[in-house]
């Protein structure tokens, strides 16, 4: 019988996971199709999860109240507390993280990365800090606010806000809050940001198909940088090989997905 896997999410519309995957399921010709689901509430996400699929994928605003629902969570998401894939054993729902690695991932092309200025302090900013810090890397947090900095001082992180920032030197600067999605503005003020891109190796926005302020001003700069994009691309690649159980080789899998970009 065909698998059937979706991605839940409100809005969920302009999501390419099903093109992505889709590219996968034919490229490897497979009996499956991934579709998309609009969820409003998200205390109907276990019921319709269980009952209708396979395997999903999980997106805003729905990444931690799926982690509260599993089952069972596998990996770095329990330290995450939330989770992006899931997987129906026999009726468990079991929950996986896997826009952590795949950021990870994504950043290899620039070498080896010892510390890192995290913009924002939001759901993409705990599951980047949760594994940098497995994989040693020395992290600082700022953010606009005070608010939700507690996660990181409690892993033991620098953080700072806007009022007490203190600059040092990055390998890494990412920017994670939603500054440029839909406006053009920079995750901190230009002064700020000029400065920090002095003292900074590399950039990446997670911002995906859009060439935001942040991303201009660091090519201006002559700083080398990308969006997104990679890390869409392997929390996609890393979900599918989830969804099949590690049966396909990733560089299959990439191969695939890549051609939906
Ligand atoms: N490439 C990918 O695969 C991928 C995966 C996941 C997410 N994303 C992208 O990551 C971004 C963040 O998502 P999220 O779920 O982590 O968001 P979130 O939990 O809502 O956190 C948003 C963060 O952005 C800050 N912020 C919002 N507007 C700002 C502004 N104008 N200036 C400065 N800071 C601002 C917030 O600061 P305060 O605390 O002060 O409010 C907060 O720290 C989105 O653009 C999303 O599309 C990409």
């Amino acid at each position: 019988m065909g698998k059937n896997f979706t991605i839940f999410g409100d809005p969920v519309e302009h999501s390419i996971s099903p093109k992505m995957h889709t590219f996968a399921i034919e490229g490897l010709k497979l009996d499956a199709v991934y579709t998309k689901t609009l969820l409003q509430e998200a205390c109907k996400l276990r019921d319709e999860f269980i009952n209708n699929f396979d395997g999903a994928n999980v997106t805003v605003p729905h990444k931690e109240a799926a982690y509260q629902m599993c089952d069972e969570v596998r990996g770095i998401a329990k330290e995450i507390k939330a989770v992006n894939t899931l997987i129906n054993e026999n009726g468990n729902m079991i929950g996986y993280n896997t826009d952590a690695p795949g950021f990870l991932k994504s950043i290899k092309s620039f070498g080896k990365i010892n510390n890192v200025l995290i913009l924002g302090a939001g759901g993409t900013a705990k599951a980047l800090a949760v594994i940098f810090q497995q994989n040693n890397i020395d992290i600082t947090i700022l953010n606009r606010s005070k608010n939700r900095l507690d996660f990181f001082t409690n892993l033991g992180i620098k953080t700072f806000s806007w009022d007490d920032f203190e600059l040092a030197s990055y390998d890494l600067v990412v920017n994670t809050t939603s500054a440029g999605l839909q406006d053009e503005q920079l995750p901190v003020n230009k002064d700020t940001m000029n400065a920090i891109f002095e003292k900074s190796k590399f950039a990446v926005d997670v911002i995906y198909n859009k060439k935001t302020p942040f991303l201009k001003l660091a090519t201006k700069l002559g700083i080398p940088n990308k969006d997104g994009a990679d890390m869409l691309l392997y929390q996609g690649v890393l979900a599918f090989d989830l969804f099949y159980d590690h049966t396909f080789e990733v560089n299959k899998i990439t191969k695939y997905m890549k051609q939906s970009f």
